[in-house]
């Protein structure tokens, strides 16, 4: 229920700030006369950017606004053309999830020309001043969850120097200003435990640019585990867990710890991994003891604020409660909505997932 309660509080945050909570409701205006709002998702191959888009799209048609959602199959040449489209077609504002955050200057630049107000949806847009909202969960704090996941699963706090825990780090896009939050994050909480020796990542790759997986492409992840076991745990050397920012690396990575026998060899237990987004195949894993945890960022709720943020703009309202200190674009801090994201393991599937409706039981096989 908790959970439930956060998601529309975080939606009716902003509508309560600029006082038109109720004013809206007794409008209930029908159609589309509202206008037409544009929305771009990266891909539609992540089960977390199709419920995105799915929740922003149907809570804007239910206030009465035409939606166009489009979707960039990841190709950032699709999406520059797509904002380009759009704006084209004269939309009332544009949410867009970006993939490269730094390539859609020239767009967000037209777009601002005929005033077409900006929200960035998930993803900060970057190096651009024509950037009107983000909105967002604290991508920070879901770093440090990921951190958590590790110092809990591992029992970081009982671990000594004399016998270190072995891990290895996998972060996201680089061209994606989450992947920086969700680092940060995560070893801010590691680094104590680094200081102390009582941590260890024997190939020494630590740095987000040495880490990081370009698209977030889990075949490429996977593959740079299979490298990393080959090159660093020939030996007696048991890899104990992993840094993974996003559920299908870190599935992927289990899948290259089983082809090398974690798993089924005495003395080789599967890693300890958590992620990212609580997709179906995640939360199977968790519950199949496998993945260990995951960090549930709920689409509805992101869509909700949205969708209500986008509302009180095209009321001429000023949307209040917002974070005007902590996302910098490189050229303006970016005034935020943040969201809370929850993690998951074994132990809370059924109230954060399943009691929410965040997946039904018949979607995880139960
Ligand atoms: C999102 C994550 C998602 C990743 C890959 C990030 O920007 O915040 O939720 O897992 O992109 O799509």
């Amino acid at each position: 229920m908790k959970f439930m309660q956060r998601m529309l509080m975080a939606a009716a945050v902003l509508l309560a700030a600029s006082g038109t909570l109720f004013a809206k409701g007794a409008q209930g205006q029908a159609g589309s006369e509202k206008g037409l709002i544009g929305v771009v998702m990266p891909t539609r191959s992540e089960e977390r950017w199709i419920k995105d888009g799915n929740a922003v799209k149907e809570g804007l048609e239910k206030l009465g606004y035409a939606v166009d959602l489009q979707y960039s199959d990841d190709d950032i040449a699709t999406q520059t053309r797509q904002v380009d489209d759009l704006i084209t077609k004269g939309v009332k504002a544009l949410v867009i999830a970006s993939i490269d955050g730094s390539a859609l200057s020239n767009q967000l630049a037209n777009a601002a020309a005929v005033k077409i107000p900006i929200i960035s949806y998930d993803r900060l847009l970057m190096q651009s001043p024509n950037v009107d909202y983000y909105v967002s969960f604290d991508n920070y704090k879901v770093g440090g969850q990921m951190g958590d996941i590790l110092i809990t699963g591992l029992k970081l706090d009982q671990a000594t120097a004399a016998k270190p825990v072995i891990i290895e780090l996998f972060a996201g896009s680089p061209d994606d200003n989450n992947s920086v939050g969700f680092y940060q994050g995560a070893m801010d909480k590691l680094k104590p435990y680094f200081d102390k020796g009582v941590l260890k990542v024997p190939s020494g790759q630590t740095d987000r640019a040495v880490i990081g997986t370009l698209r977030w492409d889990a075949a490429e992840a996977q593959k740079r585990m299979e490298n990393l076991l080959s090159a660093y745990y020939s030996g007696n050397v048991v890899l104990n867990g992993i840094l993974s920012p996003y559920d299908p690396i870190s599935l992927s990575c289990l899948e290259a710890c089983k082809a090398v026998g974690y798993g089924s060899t005495p003395g080789k237990p599967l890693p300890l991994v958590g992620g990212q987004d609580c997709i179906v195949a995640s939360v199977k894993s968790i519950l199949a003891g496998e993945q260990y945890a995951t960090v549930l960022k709920d689409t509805r709720s992101l869509g909700a604020a949205t969708v209500t943020l986008v509302d009180t703009l095209m009321q001429g309202k000023t949307p209040g409660g917002l974070d005007t200190t902590s996302y910098n674009n490189g050229v303006k801090v970016v005034p935020s909505l943040l969201l809370d994201s929850v993690i998951v393991t074994k132990d809370n599937v059924q109230s954060a997932v399943i009691d929410t409706g965040y997946h039904t039981k018949a979607e995880l096989g139960l």
